[in-house]
């Protein structure tokens, strides 16, 4: 299945592609993730992408669409399929998105569009703790890992200081409408209501990939 996943930041795009990582076995390409992975490793792509995410504006079109371009051809992708998680993210990458998988062969099967007011999602983002050891996603009060926590354990996200997070927040609300009817034109679009529970959306957007299956 070749899947994308959206929402607003703190929808539970990253949660929920990992359940569905785990149960579908498709590769979790995550724009954010690779870099984030590309600042820590100190690479020219992690110093230019970090200049852009601190302040919770998107990295430039041209970069981005160049890395998941690069991912999608990949080996691996054909056999697996995958669930982009945070691209797209401009109408204009969504156009680059669909002539990169024309030039691949490659047809999206389903768009799963997590639904969810964004006033509920500072709360989200100010309680999201990552584990160091495994990068594991939890929340202080929503999702806290099962065995308790010790704080040095876990660390909190640069751009989920409250400042980056209105600029995301406003970034992401004026770009998003436009790809989802984009998508919604092709009839892909799967609308999941984010305000419930983990394994309440879980159970949604399972039943809607079992149907695509
Ligand atoms: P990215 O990493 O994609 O961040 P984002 O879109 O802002 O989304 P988040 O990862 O913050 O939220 P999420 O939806 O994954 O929520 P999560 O599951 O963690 O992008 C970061 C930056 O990179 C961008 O700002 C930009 O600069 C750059 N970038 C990335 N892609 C780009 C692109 N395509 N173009 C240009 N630039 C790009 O959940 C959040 C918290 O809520 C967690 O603590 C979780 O435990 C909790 N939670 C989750 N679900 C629930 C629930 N149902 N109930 C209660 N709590 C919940
Ligand atoms: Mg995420």
């Amino acid at each position: 299945m070749n899947l994308l996943i959206m929402g607003l930041p703190g929808a539970g795009k990253g949660t929920q592609a990992a359940k569905i990582v785990e149960q579908f076995k498709v590769a979790h390409i995550s724009t954010g993730d690779m870099f984030r992975a590309a600042i820590a490793n100190q690479t020219e792509l992690g110093l230019l992408a970090k200049s852009y995410m601190d302040g919770g504006n998107l990295v430039p079109d041209e970069v981005t669409n160049g890395i998941v371009k690069e991912r999608l051809g990949q080996e691996d992708i054909k056999a697996t399929g995958f669930l982009l998680d945070g691209y797209p993210r401009t109408i204009e990458q969504a156009h680059a998105l669909d002539a990169a998988l024309a030039e691949l062969g490659i047809s999206l099967d389903g768009v799963i569009n997590i639904e969810i007011d964004p006033a509920k999602l500072q709360e989200r983002l100010s309680g999201r703790i990552i584990h160091k050891a495994t990068g594991e996603t939890f929340h202080k009060v929503f999702n806290p890992p099962a065995e308790g926590y010790n704080e040095e354990d876990y660390y909190q996200r640069e751009d989920d200081k409250p400042e980056s997070v209105a600029r995301r927040l406003e970034v992401n609300i004026s770009q998003s409408q436009p790809i989802i009817e984009h998508y919604r034109s092709k009839g892909l679009v799967h609308d999941i209501e984010g305000d419930q529970d983990i394994e309440e959306v879980y159970a949604e957007i399972e039943k809607v990939l079992s149907n695509l299956k």
